[in-house]
C-alpha cells in the first residue's frame, strides 16, 4: 500500500486510538493533520510525530461545529496543499455521561449526537471539494460494535454513523470518493477504562479472542480501507473486534 506524500486528516487524534492512527499514517509517509478539540493532546502528538521524522500539523477542531470543520480543511490545504484521506475518529467517549433514553437530558443528547453522529458528516461535507480537486479520496468512519448492542445514545450514534456511511457512499461514489467504516470491539485506551472499568475485562469472556484490541490492530484495517487496494469497496462497515459480534 503506497501512501507516500498523501495528506490525511485524523479527527480526535490527540490521544487514544486516533493518536495511533495519526502516528501510523506518518510512519507510512503521509502528511498528517491532527484535528482535535484538546489542544494539549493534539500538540503533543504533532511534536512526537515530528520528533520521529514525520510531517504533522495541529488544527484545533470541533467536529460538531460546521465552521470549525471548514476551517480545519482550509488550514490543511494551507499546510499541505491538498487532502486525500479523512479518518472520522473523534467522539465524546471517555467523559460521556452514561444514561438511558428515558432519563438523558435532551440538551446533552442533542450536543452528543451533533458530535458523535453528525461530526463525521460535517467533516465529510467540509472535505469533499478538496478531495474532488485531487481527483478523489477515501474516508473511514470510526463506528463501534456498540452500534449493535443496547448501548443507549452512544450505540445509537454509532448506528447512525453506519447509516450515514452507506448513504454517503452513494453520493460520493460519482466523485471518486470512497467511504467506509470500521467497528472496533473493546480497545485498550484510557477512555475505555474510564467508561467500562472492570466491565472491559468481563466482555472478554464472551469473545473468541480473549484480549482487548490495541490501536495497532485497528490501524492496518483502516489503512487497507483507505488504500487503492480497496478501490472497489465503499459503504462497508468492517468489524475489527476479536470476534465480539459473533453470536456465542
Ligand atoms: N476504546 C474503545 O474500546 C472503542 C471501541 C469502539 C469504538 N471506539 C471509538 O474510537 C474512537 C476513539 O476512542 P478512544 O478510546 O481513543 O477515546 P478517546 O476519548 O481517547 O478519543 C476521542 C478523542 O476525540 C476527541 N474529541 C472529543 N470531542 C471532540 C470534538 N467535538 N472535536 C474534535 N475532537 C473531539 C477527544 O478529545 C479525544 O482525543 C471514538 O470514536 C470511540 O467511540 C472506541
Amino acid at each position: 500500500m503506497d501512501f507516500s506524500d498523501k495528506t490525511i486528516i485524523v479527527t480526535g487524534a490527540g490521544g487514544g486510538i486516533g493518536e495511533g492512527y495519526a502516528k501510523v499514517a506518518a510512519e507510512r509517509g503521509m502528511q498528517v493533520v491532527v484535528a482535535e478539540l484538546n489542544a494539549e493532546g493534539g500538540e503533543r502528538v504533532v511534536s512526537e510525530i515530528q520528533a520521529a521524522g514525520g510531517r504533522a500539523h495541529f488544527v484545533r477542531t470541533d467536529v460538531g461545529d460546521e465552521a470549525s470543520a471548514k476551517a480545519c480543511v482550509a488550514e490543511a490545504l494551507k499546510a499541505f496543499g491538498g487532502v486525500d484521506y479523512l479518518i472520522n475518529n473523534a467522539a465524546i467517549f471517555g467523559d460521556m455521561r452514561v444514561d438511558g433514553y428515558l432519563t438523558v437530558d435532551m440538551d446533552y443528547l442533542e450536543h452528543f449526537m451533533r458530535v458523535n453522529a453528525h461530526g463525521c458528516l460535517l467533516m465529510t461535507r467540509a472535505v469533499v471539494d478538496a478531495m474532488a480537486q485531487r481527483g478523489g479520496g477515501a474516508i473511514v468512519n470510526q463506528s463501534s460494535t456498540a452500534a449493535w448492542m443496547s448501548s443507549g445514545p452512544y450505540g445509537v450514534a454509532k448506528l447512525t454513523m453506519n447509516g450515514i456511511t452507506q448513504s454517503l457512499a452513494h453520493e460520493l461514489g460519482p466523485k471518486n470518493i470512497r467511504i467506509n467504516a470500521i467497528a472496533p470491539g473493546p480497545t485498550d485506551t484510557g477512555a475505555l477504562q474510564k467508561v467500562a472499568g472492570e466491565y472491559a475485562q468481563q466482555m472478554l469472556h464472551t469473545m473468541p479472542i480473549k484480549r482487548l484490541g490495541q490501536p495497532a490492530d485497528l490501524a492496518e484495517a483502516v489503512l487497507f480501507l483507505l488504500s487503492d487496494e480497496a478501490s472497489w469497496i465503499t459503504g462497508h462497515v468492517l468489524n475489527v473486534d476479536g470476534g465480539q459480534l459473533m453470536r456465542p
